[in-house]
């Protein structure tokens, strides 16, 4: 390379690690995976050998991590944290034992497991905890103290005694995959944002700013706090500890209480140390957390003071780190498809292929400009990998293996669905939407799926294929529903004569049946006249046609429909889609209000002043109930005997002194059907109670459901009432005396 071209590229490398570098630390976004951020910073490297003159002082290579966040305030470590050198196979390995060996025969190998996760820095004094702070930039981090109170199993104060006057401990904080994907299926079900990988998780929850969040998401943070667990793996600053070895160290860090990784193993020999790597590797499905890879360390203590480090990495420790698992496929197509509020989402249509366990066949690729990030071209040989194991991700493409019939996506400037021309919603928005909000029928089948979901009026036959045929079918014409004002008003005759072809979820195109090549039509609301159904009669109720009777499926939805009507206030509220209305938000404003045309009365300062709501939500539903047609919605469904009241709602109940739980503290433990954690927890405080995280001689309930662990055989053992889930919502309505209590005598 010409010395021009590589001040160039040095230049661009640079900015591509801080751009990653600083979308991970301050922003929590992973644009790229740990294999491609190595790569990098490799190249980096190898340039900066090649051309010294060019490298600088503020390179990514001698700066350590990254910059701080603005949200905590900045804690400087007594000694700095340093990251890890990599090697990427055996022979790497081999060659960097084999260097320490020259210069130390004696040399014994510490190796243990690298922890994927977020490091920490624990400041004692004298044994006590004094701060926590983040690895942030190596020598600031920041300081989450308060946050880290909420993880078990960290001491507050060491065991045993004569504890030097201050010690660093530096150690792993890590999210254990199964709660990962517990937390992200119920995050997944209440339609919120998922994390992308356990170490995301485990950034998220350590560096939330819990005071700054209303109530119910306070308690969400914390619980998501008392699901971290930390694995302690060296020291910083200590001025003369008595020991001589990092395996004695990790013997004391226990005795002292603190959490020390119990598959660390010292091997003297080379194949010692390789065959460790390859055991951690088949092991590492098996473990409670995610690791990439392994770190060596030489474990005399003497011979790492001699080591030293560089600016960066100490020269006694390597990190061998594991490839992730990707593979990859052809990417067929690139199509978009119109969500819920109209955002236009490109995905990638892939040959499908097994990702870590699982068939993956689409990917969503965010917008058009993560398609241009990305650099791929529709016809593309493209790199797939789960992240965090659970959502496909295109990496990117494997531009050797064009053959130039490639071609670029364009995204579309109109929607695919109604023709409406696509637009962002506010300046400065890369997201694309079609604002044909009212009638677009993505849109309108997507609001009336989510009025039939679980966290909805939970109408198990109004889903994603109902909604679609009662929208878009290819006769009746016109459709049962053009929005969901109608919803309440279909009549069994109404949805009768439905006709419609179903659509591949890949192409949107309809399936044709596989040996005649003819398009499906399916007509799920009727069925053939059986001779044991009641002969054809004109007027009175709805029986059909001489030839064909409404089908279960018909007579069903329509009876759900009705039932509907008078569900909880806060089933209604979640319906009516209005952006940032859940669950939780709604639980809380029909707590408060009691009813819909309360909450029309009140002004967003009212709205905002609710536990639960703030101003951004409050905002939203004075926004919302200001356009006609969604008034218009509100006054079809009443029309159509919709109760938009809670009918056992009182003031006093609203404010949660009273109500079929009043001063009951209740523990929830596991999971709750068609709740998330927040929405159980609101759903308590709403009903008088007070949720509360541990079992104590106290506790009045324990709910408990799948993946509920020690807080059940806690109640157990202290006799307090354990309940299902299934009862959950008879309890928050009719209170203990309603539910059986599965501990009865
Ligand atoms: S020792 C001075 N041991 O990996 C040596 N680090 O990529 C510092 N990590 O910054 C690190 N597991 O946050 C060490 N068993 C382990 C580890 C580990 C994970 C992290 C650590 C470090 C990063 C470097």
């Amino acid at each position: 390379m010409e010395e021009s071209e590589a001040r160039v590229e040095m230049d661009s490398l640079a900015a591509r690690i801080y751009a990653l570098r600083d979308a991970y630390y301050a922003r929590d976004e992973l644009l790229a995976d740990d294999a491609e951020y190595d790569q990098l910073v490799a190249q980096l490297e190898a340039l900066e050998e090649q051309f010294p003159q060019f490298a600088t002082d503020d390179s990514p290579t001698r700066i350590v991590g990254a910059g701080q966040s603005t949200l905590f305030a900045p804690l400087t470590h007594a000694e700095r944290m340093y990251s890890l050198d990599n090697v990427f196979s055996d022979e790497e390995m081999r060659d960097w034992l084999s260097k320490i060996r020259g210069e130390y025969p004696q040399v014994h190998f510490l190796c243990e497991p690298k922890i994927d996760g977020l490091a920490l820095n624990l400041h004692y004094e004298n044994g006590r905890l004094i701060t926590a702070a983040t690895r942030g930039d190596g020598v600031t981090g920041e300081d989450v103290s308060e946050n880290v109170q909420h993880i078990p199993g960290l001491p507050e104060m060491l065991t045993g005694t004569e504890h030097p006057a201050v010690v660093e401990v530096r150690g792993e904080v890590f999210f254990p995959i199964q709660v990962f994907h517990d937390m992200n299926a119920t995050l997944a079900e209440a339609g919120e944002r998922v994390f992308a990988n356990p170490r995301n998780a485990a950034s998220g929850s350590l560096r939330q700013k819990l005071d700054a969040r209303a109530q119910a998401k306070q308690d969400a943070g914390r619980w998501r706090i008392s699901q971290l667990k930390m694995t302690v793996h060296g020291i910083g600053a200590w001025p003369e500890p008595p020991l001589s070895t990092q395996s004695e160290l990790y013997e004391l860090l226990g005795h002292w209480g603190l959490p020390v990784s119990s598959l660390a193993e010292v091997h003297t020999d080379t194949e010692g140390v390789i065959d460790y790597i390859h055991r951690m590797n088949e092991r590492r499905e098996g473990l409670d957390h995610e690791i990439d890879g392994v770190v060596v360390k030489v474990d005399s203590w003497a011979t790492q003071r001699e080591l030293g480090a560089t600016s960066r990495a100490p020269r006694w420790a390597v990190a061998y780190k594991y490839p992730p698992e990707q593979v990859s496929t052809i990417l067929r197509d690139i199509v978009v498809s119109v969500g819920r509020t109209g955002r236009a989402t490109p995905y990638a249509v892939l040959d499908p292929v097994t990702v870590a366990g699982s068939e993956v066949e689409r990917a969503t690729l965010h917008n058009q400009d993560v398609v241009k990030a990305k650099g791929v071209l529709i016809g593309d040989h493209v790199v797939i990998r789960k992240a965090g194991d659970v959502i496909p991700e295109v990496l990117g493409p494997v531009v050797e293996r064009r053959d130039g019939s490639e071609r670029p996506f364009e995204m579309p400037t109109h929607c695919p669905e109604c023709g409406t021309r696509l637009a962002p919603q506010k300046e400065g928005d890369i997201d694309l939407r079609c604002p044909n909000q009212r009638s677009c029928p993505a849109q309108v089948r997507g609001r009336i799926e989510h009025i039939g979901s679980r966290g909805g009026l939970d109408i198990e036959g109004l889903g994603e294929v109902s909604a679609f045929a009662l929208t878009q079918p290819l006769r009746p014409s016109p459709a049962p529903l053009s929005s969901e004002a109608g919803l309440f008003g279909l009549r069994v005759e109404d949805i009768f004569p439905i006709d419609y072809q179903p659509r591949d979820a890949d192409t949107g195109q309809p399936r044709v049946d596989d040996t005649t090549g003819e398009p499906i039509v399916l007509s799920p609301f009727r069925r053939k006249r059986g001779k044991d159904d009641p002969p054809h009669q004109d007027g009175g109720d709805f029986a059909g046609t001489e030839s064909e009777v409404p089908s279960r499926a018909a007579i069903e939805l329509i009876d759900q429909l009705e039932k509907a009507r008078t569900k909880p206030l806060w089933r209604l509220l979640v319906s009516l889609n209005i952006r940032h209305v859940g669950p939780v938000a709604a639980r809380a404003l029909a707590g408060h209000f009691g009813s819909l045309e309360a909450i029309e009365a009140a002004d967003s300062q009212q709205l905002a002043a609710i536990d639960g709501v703030g101003p951004t939500i409050a905002q939203s539903i004075v926004d919302w109930l200001e356009v006609d047609w969604h008034r218009e919605i509100v006054a079809s469904w009443r029309a159509s005997g919709v109760n938009f009241v809670d009918p056992d709602w009182s003031p006093e109940a609203g404010h949660a002194e009273s109500g079929p739980l009043a001063g009951a503290k209740v523990v929830v433990t596991g999971s709750v059907d068609g709740f998330t954690r927040d929405g159980a927890a609101e759903a308590v405080r709403a009903a008088g109670g007070l949720p509360v995280s541990g079992v104590s001689k106290n506790t009045t309930v324990v709910v408990v459901g799948p993946g509920a662990g020690s807080k059940h055989d806690k109640a157990l053992e202290l006799g307090i009432p354990v309940v299902d889930q299934k009862d959950f919502s008879t309890l928050i309505t009719e209170g203990l005396a309603a539910v059986s209590v599965l501990n009865a005598d």
